[in-house]
């Protein structure tokens, strides 16, 4: 069943570019009118209710998931200009933000079944009960698996595409849990008038272009992941920086080299560095940057080269090989130049190999890492 991949881990990275290509056919409308005739692009099949003067929303999730609600925020903030909060599902249990009839609520769960997450959305499901329509009906799962208790516990449920994931730790399944944020956020965009129709149009072709590029990114990085493993399978700390809508990937990238590798690591927004966790760095921590020209570029190199000052190596994850980019990283994980709104499907793939094959070559149990399960079904 591993197709000639060592661990399921590996098959199912090289899965995403399928998972991508299934969820574009699922999520947007082939014909993209323009002008005045210009049709929602997107095909979530949510009512009206969803869209009318929604004025926040709120996404619950752990773990690997919260990674992607924390991307979902980005685009639904930026393009549809929703002002959206992402809460870890057990603390808001406990803690819920004050109800408002036109807040969304959105939890997300590749399994649909993690306790902490299913008892966030039943704790607004109750206090929703018997208020308006519209204010029960902004209930929204996004999940791997429609048929799981979250299935049953929403009105509205996107379904997302990855197929089963049976390696513990989650790739295809964020990867998928992106696709659904960009059609969402697309979607809500179109309905909001936030964002020219031409400029949708657009960025749904950049997401089309997205799977070669993955498939770009999977063949030039096998090599140089495994060959940084070499020289990491003993590394005791790892830092992961990012920023803007990059700062997710790296507290991914941090989160799967820890729970397969046991190596600690640690993923920080890069200009939050100089607040405290800069004193970690030496020469034996290793300092993993993506920097993903835009809005943030600048700043991250400028982040990159205050770490690189304390001796720590540096590893880029970047589309970028010249100039200041070339001169101060000390190794590259080189992925597609994309628009930087598209750029986590890329960057995420270089972080998921590297914690792969450091895991595999400290000849750890890639696919059931001690002490994690699948599904969290515990509170
Ligand atoms: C990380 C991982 C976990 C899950 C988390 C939430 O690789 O697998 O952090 O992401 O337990 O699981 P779901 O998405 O099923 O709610």
């Amino acid at each position: 069943e591993k197709q000639g991949f060592k661990h399921f881990m590996l098959k199912e990275i090289y899965e995403q570019p399928g998972v991508v290509r299934a969820s574009l056919e699922a999520y947007f409308n082939t014909e993209v009118n323009s002008g005045e005739s210009f049709q929602s692009p997107v095909k979530l099949g949510l009512p009206e209710q969803f869209y009318a003067d929604l004025e926040q929303i709120h996404i619950v999730a752990c773990g690997t998931s919260w990674h992607a609600a924390l991307i979902g925020k980005y685009l639904l903030e930026q393009l549809a200009g929703i002002s959206t909060q992402v809460h870890y599902a057990s603390e808001y249990r406990y803690a819920p933000s004050p109800p408002t009839a036109n807040t969304l609520i959105i939890g997300v769960t590749q399994s649909g079944e993690t306790a902490d997450t299913l008892a966030a959305l039943a704790m607004e499901k109750e206090r929703r009960q018997g208020k308006e329509a519209k204010y029960q009906a902004r209930l929204l799962g996004i999940t791997n698996r429609p048929e799981s208790s979250l299935g049953h516990l929403v009105p509205h449920i996107i379904n997302t595409l990855a197929g089963i994931e049976i390696g513990v730790a989650a790739t295809k399944t964020f990867v998928a849990q992106l696709m659904a944020f960009y059609a969402l956020a697309i979607d809500l965009a179109y309905h909001r008038q936030t964002v020219a129709p031409d400029k949708l149009a657009d960025i749904i072709q950049g997401l089309r272009q997205i799977p070669k590029e993955i498939e770009a990114t999977l063949e030039s990085q096998e090599k140089l992941t495994e060959h940084l493993a070499h020289e990491f399978a003993e590394t005791q700390d790892f830092i992961f920086l990012g920023r803007g809508i990059n700062f997710p990937i790296a507290l991914e990238g941090a989160l799967k080299l820890k729970e397969i590798s046991y190596i600690h690591a640690e993923g920080y927004p890069a200009g939050e560095m100089k607040h405290g966790p800069i004193a970690l760095l030496d020469a034996k921590v290793p300092v993993v940057a993506i920097a993903f020209p835009g809005t943030v570029y600048e700043k991250v190199i400028s982040n990159a080269q205050e770490a690189k000052a304390r001796d720590s190596r540096l590893i880029g994850v970047t589309p970028v090989s010249d100039g200041e980019a070339g001169e101060i990283f000390n190794d590259l994980l080189p992925v597609s130049s994309v628009d930087e709104l598209l750029s986590p499907i890329l960057t995420v793939v270089p972080l998921q190999l590297l914690a792969y094959h450091i895991a595999a070559r400290r000849g750890l149990d890639v696919d059931q890492p001690r002490n994690l399960a699948k599904s969290v079904t515990v509170e």
